[in-house]
């Protein structure tokens, strides 16, 4: 029989809180005194046990004989109205399923985004950066979470899931409001309006197919059903919110208190490219995750795991296991801290949309930093708010000021340079005060 999950004298560790958010770098340190793998508490009450060695993440990662992603079984005995539950639940997509339903579903749509001609993915980011650079660049300030970082994916996803602008803020009020809402009214609220948008989605394409991904979905010859269809756009929509919002504010931080990526008018040594692969070692956008549960009693790195228990991988324990560059640090040989890192998981369920994301990440980032080019935090950077939450490493939000651009001004501005860009307040805005400032 396997012994309990903690060793006598430890306490479980908590993944969640005040503390955990402001440094979870030293916790993870703390948690090493367990060995390759440590018990952790992912809301009060709810534990797990946590892989934060390297070695033993890939061992997992790449073993899906002994480990099952499907979380059936563990969840039937849990308080479903746990925060962190929704991401852990059950569902009838590729990120819960294992074997030939997850391939099926991973397959339609690693194939739609493969479709997707970059050069075309680069110009929608480059016009919905510009209409919203526009929406605050006369003011001379900005919080580049809530105002940029937040926003730019959605409203991409909005386009390339094959909707007008105007269907943007119904996608933003439901799933940034379902991350964001702290009463059960603003949860209930965004629920509603993210389940209008789908509806709106797959009802529009139904009828019209287009060169968007809700047609590749549809379409392909996997032949999902129309359930199967919602179910992967939930969960790509889902899988891509918060971790590109993260990807893009986690490297835009770094990079305002680092002279080598931004320090002057001319621009740093170091490229926005080298900010992402900064923070994809040292600060990953998912932090925890790859939930899995083993199909059988197994003895794993020093530990004996009952079948059927919740065990995640630490991306950002793991990732900085030899040594973690500090914001601000110098870094190693390439100028971005080199090595390697697991902050898109690895195996079957790595992360599928990876290039795009960093196409969408970069350019959010290269055209911020074009039209604004004196870009400066408005507090230290160790003053800066963590999200809370076991999951997730993001700001919630990145206070910043600049010189103010307008669009009377000679040359270029964002208001000029998108084809789109001719009513940009109109194409994503109602012009009602909202949680994200637009
Ligand atoms: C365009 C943006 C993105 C989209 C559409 C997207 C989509 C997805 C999807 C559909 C999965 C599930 C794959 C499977 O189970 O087979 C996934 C997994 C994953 N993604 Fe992404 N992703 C995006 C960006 C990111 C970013 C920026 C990161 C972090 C750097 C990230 C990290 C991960 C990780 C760690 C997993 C594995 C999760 C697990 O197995 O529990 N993704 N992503």
């Amino acid at each position: 029989m396997p012994p309990p999950l903690a060793r006598p004298g430890h306490d479980v560790v908590p993944l969640y809180g005040e503390e955990f958010a402001a440094d979870p770098y030293a916790v993870y340190e703390r948690l090493r005194e367990y060995g390759d793998v440590a018990p952790v508490e992912l809301s009060p009450g709810l534990g797990a046990m946590l892989v934060i060695d390297y070695r033993a993440a890939l061992d997992l990662l790449h073993d899906p004989v002994t480990w099952a992603k499907d979380p059936t079984g563990w969840q039937d005995a849990l308080p479903q109205d746990s925060a962190v539950m929704p991401m852990l639940r059950a569902r009838p997509n590729a990120l819960f399923t294992d074997g030939e339903a997850h391939t099926r579903y991973r397959k339609v749509i690693s194939d739609s985004f493969a479709r997707m001609e970059p050069h075309e993915l680069r110009r929608t980011v480059q016009e919905v950066s510009d209409n919203l650079i526009a929406n605050f660049g006369l003011a001379g300030e900005a919080d580049l979470m809530g105002q940029y970082a937040k926003l730019l994916p959605l409203l991409v996803f909005n386009r390339v899931f094959g909707l007008p602008d105007s269907m943007g803020e119904l996608l933003i009020d439901g799933i940034a409001g379902m991350f964001d809402a702290e009463t059960p009214e603003e949860a209930a609220a965004a629920d509603t309006a993210y389940t209008r948008y789908i509806m709106e989605l797959t009802g529009a394409k139904k009828h019209a197919r287009g060169e968007d991904l809700t047609s590749w979905f549809m379409d392909h010859p996997a032949g999902l059903t129309e359930e199967e269809v919602v179910q992967q756009i939930v969960v790509t929509l889902g899988a891509g919110y918060q971790p590109l919002s993260n990807l893009i504010g986690n490297a835009l931080s770094r990079m305002l208190v680092d002279d080598r990526y931004y320090g002057n008018l001319s621009g740093g040594a170091l490229t926005a490219r080298d900010a992402l692969h900064d923070v994809l070692k040292n600060e990953p956008p998912m932090a925890n995750y790859s939930a899995h549960y083993p199909k059988r009693d197994v003895y794993f790195h020093g530990v004996w795991l009952r079948a059927g228990q919740l065990v995640l991988v630490s991306y950002a324990a793991t990732s900085t296991q030899g040594g973690r560059t500090a914001p601000g640090e110098g870094a190693g040989a390439t100028g971005s801290g080199g090595g390697a890192h697991l902050a898109w998981a690895a195996g079957p369920h790595a992360c599928p949309v990876q290039q795009p994301a960093l196409l969408i990440a970069t350019t959010a980032i290269e055209r911020l930093t074009a039209w604004l080019s004196d870009i400066e935090l408005t507090v230290p950077y160790d003053q800066l708010k963590w999200r809370h939450g076991p999951f997730q490493r993001g700001l919630v939000a990145l206070p910043s000021r600049f010189t103010p651009i307008s669009p009377d001004q000679a040359g270029e501005t964002p208001w000029k340079s998108s084809p789109s860009s001719s009513t940009p307040s109109d194409a994503i805005s109602t012009g009602r005060p909202t949680a994200y400032g637009v």
